[in-house]
């Protein structure tokens, strides 16, 4: 357990934390949030999550809860004194504390809660033998590309996957392509070594870990294809393989019931992994 979380001006006891009960993310997921990795006592990719977040908030019109400056002091305040050497920070913002009606209060002031965990990723056999992905009909809506706290469909597709000896769920559109996981960005890789994942739009969240890995692709001169691909090209790829904060590039080699590349993780995903891995040690 950390031993602090910011909430709302304070840094406190973290099992002492708490909000109002009136505060409209509790009432309406009226939220955003957003999931910062931590390495060696850094911040990976701070400035990237912070933009995403003033995003968000754009986005549904929620007022920023204070400037970037004195935001990015509290996070790298809250993992000093947590002594957070490798894991996640969390932070939250709403719409803040009011009497509950739908529409947007008059006056209201945003609400901030950031917290740490410590987290060591995938376990080294999941790393090694690759993860397992179910599929399942996205029903989310039509604004994933906002990091929003209402995240019902997203928790009930991973509770699907786990139950059924997954690690994540890939969710499936209308047209019977792949958006993303549930808390992960998909990727596949066929077998004339081209990378695909979807396009950034409205159907997917703009993965701060798939931006990074673009840009080390780039630089190392892979081809990459942004666009929609179906389930089925998805279990007759080469190599498929999942990105995001927390686990970074993990190795996809089951979908559903269908073994991928032979059931080994690809040798691409894995010299991808080795890049992330660098990056995010720099
Ligand atoms: C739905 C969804 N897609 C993709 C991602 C990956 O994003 P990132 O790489 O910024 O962690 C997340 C992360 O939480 C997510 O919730």
């Amino acid at each position: 357990m950390p031993r602090f979380a910011y909430v709302n001006g304070r840094y406190v006891a973290h099992r002492e934390g708490r909000v109002h009960i009136e505060d409209r993310g509790y009432q309406f997921a009226d939220g955003v949030y957003e999931v910062v990795p931590v390495f060696d006592g850094k911040l990976v990719d701070e400035e990237p999550h912070l933009d995403r977040l003033d995003y968000s908030l754009g986005e549904l019109k929620i007022a920023q809860p204070c400037a970037r400056p004195a935001l990015r002091f509290i996070c790298r305040e809250l993992v000093r004194r947590n002594c957070l050497r490798r894991g996640i920070l969390y932070m939250q913002v709403t719409r803040g504390v009011a009497s509950r009606d739908h529409k947007f209060p008059a006056t209201v002031k945003s609400a901030l809660v950031v917290t740490t965990k410590n987290y060591g990723g995938p376990t080294p056999r999941m790393i090694e033998e690759g993860a397992r992905v179910i599929t399942i009909p996205d029903i989310r809506w039509a604004r994933c590309d906002i990091k929003s706290i209402s995240l019902l469909p997203n928790v009930l597709g991973k509770q699907q996957a786990v139950e059924r000896g997954a690690f994540e769920a890939w969710l499936i559109d209308r047209n019977g392509n792949v958006t993303e996981g549930t808390s992960t960005n998909a990727w596949i890789v066929t077998s004339d070594k081209r990378v695909i994942t979807r396009q950034l739009g409205n159907a997917i969240l703009a993965g701060v870990t798939r931006a990074s890995l673009r840009k080390l692709m780039a630089d190392d001169g892979y081809k990459l294809e942004e666009r929609p691909f179906t389930l089925a090209e998805a279990k007759s790829a080469a190599e498929a393989f999942l990105t995001s904060s927390t686990s970074l590039v993990l190795p996809i080699t089951q979908i559903d019931d269908d073994r991928i590349g032979g059931g080994k993780p690809g040798p691409m995903t894995r010299k991808l992994r080795e890049a992330m891995l660098a990056y995010v040690a720099k």
